[in-house]
């Protein structure tokens, strides 16, 4: 599949200095390694107060991942819109790879963690949302966005061949299996192997694929879990099953692995799409946003305690 830049126009106000450029290639054989370093492509966008940018669909040829970010290079980068503001050089950046990055949990960590100064690749399926969600992060943050499916190995190398440096691996992405959700006895089980790809072997793949580089910086693996894991909620057995398989995935890589830090949490019910597909817009309607879930992340991941299962009230 070919990619595309998606860019929504943008005030002024907003855009700072982009450099767009092509990410890794496309399936089949393994694409050149993206440099550590951002080299521009394009020149930064800069227009008079009240213009936007105009889209950038057609701009660049074919490409597969997006770029956002601000200009590469030690020191302090100036940035027009920021004045004397300093943000970190790329090489003292934390880079943090985010499953499910274009909606829910995952864009509102996502969105944590780049106000607090983290570089991001981030991934979903859907490119459009996943383009939209690395637009609307805060314009300081280097991102990488790479659409794809975690359940294709291929997908996976390519997200691992981005994140050479890696200081935090999150596996969010996960499946809610079939709904409405069956009772177990007449559970269908090609969605149930089909769940166990998305939500245990695809998050085991990108930790193994991404843990040369985070041994080499004593990084961590978030694994996002869920209460399903462990109370017996009818209807949720094949979802709870593939989140409990994830969990003792992380309890047994946590002592394997003494040189990085695993944390597997369940986040409660949060106010997506995930929860109002299971139970219904209305009923999830009433659940906190995923922005408070992500608040409680952001600050395990900044308290960096050893390794372990953590639920959101243990977080608050
Ligand atoms: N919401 C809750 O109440 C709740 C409760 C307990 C635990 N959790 C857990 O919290 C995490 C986040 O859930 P959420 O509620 O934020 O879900 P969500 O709103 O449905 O978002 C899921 C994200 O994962 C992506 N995704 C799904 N399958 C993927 C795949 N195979 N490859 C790549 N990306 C994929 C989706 O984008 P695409 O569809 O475009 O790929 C989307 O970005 C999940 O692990 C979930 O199990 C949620």
């Amino acid at each position: 599949m070919v990619g595309h830049v998606f860019a929504r126009p943008r005030p002024h106000h907003m855009v700072g200095r982009r450099h767009i450029r092509a990410g890794p290639g496309p399936p089949g054989p393994v694409p050149p390694v993206l440099p550590p370093v951002l080299p521009p492509v394009l020149p930064p966008v800069v227009l008079p107060v009240g213009e936007t940018v105009p889209p950038v669909v057609g701009m660049v040829p074919p490409v597969l991942g997006l770029v956002l970010g601000r200009t590469p290079g030690p020191g302090t980068a100036s940035r027009p819109m920021y004045g004397e503001r300093r943000v970190p050089s790329v090489s003292a950046m934390k880079h943090a790879l985010i499953t499910g990055a274009s909606r829910g949990l995952g864009l509102a960590l996502a969105r944590s963690l780049a106000a607090d100064g983290w570089a991001l690749t981030l991934t979903a399926r859907g490119e459009e949302d996943l383009h939209c969600a690395a637009f609307d992060l805060d314009t300081s943050a280097d991102v990488t966005a790479i659409a794809g499916d975690v359940t294709d190995p291929a997908h996976r190398a390519r997200l691992a061949e981005a994140v050479p440096r890696l200081d935090l691996l999150v596996n969010n992405a996960s499946g809610l299996g079939a709904v409405p959700l069956p009772p177990l006895a007449g559970y269908p089980l090609d969605d149930l192997r089909d769940l166990f790809e998305a939500n245990v072997i695809a998050p085991l793949a990108l930790i193994q694929a991404t843990l040369p580089a985070l041994r080499a910086r004593g990084g961590a693996v978030l694994n996002i879990s869920s209460d399903a894991a462990v109370e017996p909620y009818e209807g949720w057995g094949g979802y709870g099953a593939t989140k409990a398989a994830l969990d003792q995935i992380s309890n047994v890589l946590a002592v394997e692995e003494p040189g990085i830090t695993v944390w597997w949490v369940d986040p409660g019910e949060m106010r997506t799409r995930m929860l109002a597909d299971a139970v219904g817009a209305e009923e999830a309607a009433a659940a906190p946003e995923p922005e408070t879930v992500a608040s409680a992340l952001l600050r395990l991941i900044a308290a960096r305690p050893a390794g372990g299962r953590f639920t959101r009230d243990a977080l608050e």
